[in-house]
């Protein structure tokens, strides 16, 4: 079995940081080899060293992409900072007196729990009238997930009973304990590839955008990127949340914080 070399650790964490902007700490190297372990075999080449060849030859797009999936870190679940729930909810009568839908983007929102926990709450919540959520991610292998909306039981812990039993269709047979988000919801969320290391693709104008958990993996200047492209797709006053585990500071003067993760564009 191959062993991953520091130098060869150093050549994939400048690869994840050019890539999608990750800063890969040291602690991370055996992560990095167990995670990536599998491809050196599955791509019939002995080393890390070759391996990282492989990707940088350019004539493996797909294979960097699986790259890319394997060196991010997924974790999410339904309702996860109940809080920020609760706090769309109270907004949302504020936002129904336009026409226009109401519009959130999940950034790096991973296997789509968190576009699904907004969905669940826009459709209750707004009765009828327009909303949108878009929700993306680098990973393309999550996205396939998120698409799906199908997810082991276990994962539902958190959501609200009159959710579950609205939004969600309880498997049975070869598919118990498992819950599939039903059709008309899931139709209305639209999943795309979204890196948000690089220049945005239209995307429209959000009166919400969940950031969270990802500012972790970026640096000051990749943070401060980041979070000014994602500004660039908020209407003034609208919101801008993150996780209660990361901060804006020395990142932004462009929003106000109104409490803990949440932030409002000035107007
Ligand atoms: C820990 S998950 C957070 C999921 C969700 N937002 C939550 O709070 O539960 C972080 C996600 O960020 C994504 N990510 C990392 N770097 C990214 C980038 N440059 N552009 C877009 N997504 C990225 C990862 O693929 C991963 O799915």
């Amino acid at each position: 079995m191959a062993t991953l070399t520091d130098q060869e650790f150093a050549r994939f964490q400048r690869f994840i940081y050019e890539a999608a902007g990750i800063t890969l700490s040291d602690a991370k190297k055996v992560m990095v080899g167990s995670r990536l372990a599998m491809r050196l075999q599955k791509c019939q080449v002995a080393s890390y060293g070759d391996y990282f060849r492989l990707l940088a030859s350019g004539q493996q797009p797909e294979e960097v992409q699986t790259a890319v999936d394997l060196l991010t870190t997924n974790e999410t679940y339904f309702f996860r900072e109940p809080n920020h729930f609760e706090f769309l909810k109270n907004q949302l009568p504020g936002l129904v007196r336009y026409a226009e839908p109401v519009r959130v983007w999940s950034a790096a929102g991973s296997t789509g729990e968190e576009a699904y926990s907004i969905a669940m709450v826009l459709e209750d919540c707004l009765q009828g009238r327009p909303w949108e959520v878009i929700a993306s991610d680098i990973s393309s292998r999550v996205l396939e997930r998120a698409r799906r909306g199908h997810y082991p039981m276990e994962r539902a812990r958190n959501v609200p009973r009159a959710y579950l039993q609205k939004y969600c269709l309880e498997g049975t047979g070869t598919q118990a304990n498992t819950l599939l988000i039903e059709r008309t919801l899931r139709a209305k969320v639209q999943f795309r590839q979204v890196n948000l290391n690089a220049p945005l693709p239209p995307l429209g104008m959000f009166d919400f955008v969940f950031l969270r958990n990802v500012l972790i993996y970026f640096n000051i200047e990749t943070k401060r990127q980041v979070v000014r492209r994602v500004l660039s797709t908020l209407r003034p006053g609208s919101w801008l949340l993150i996780s209660h585990t990361e901060s804006l500071h020395d990142v932004t003067d462009a929003v106000q914080q109104i409490a803990p993760s949440i932030f409002r564009v000035r107007t």
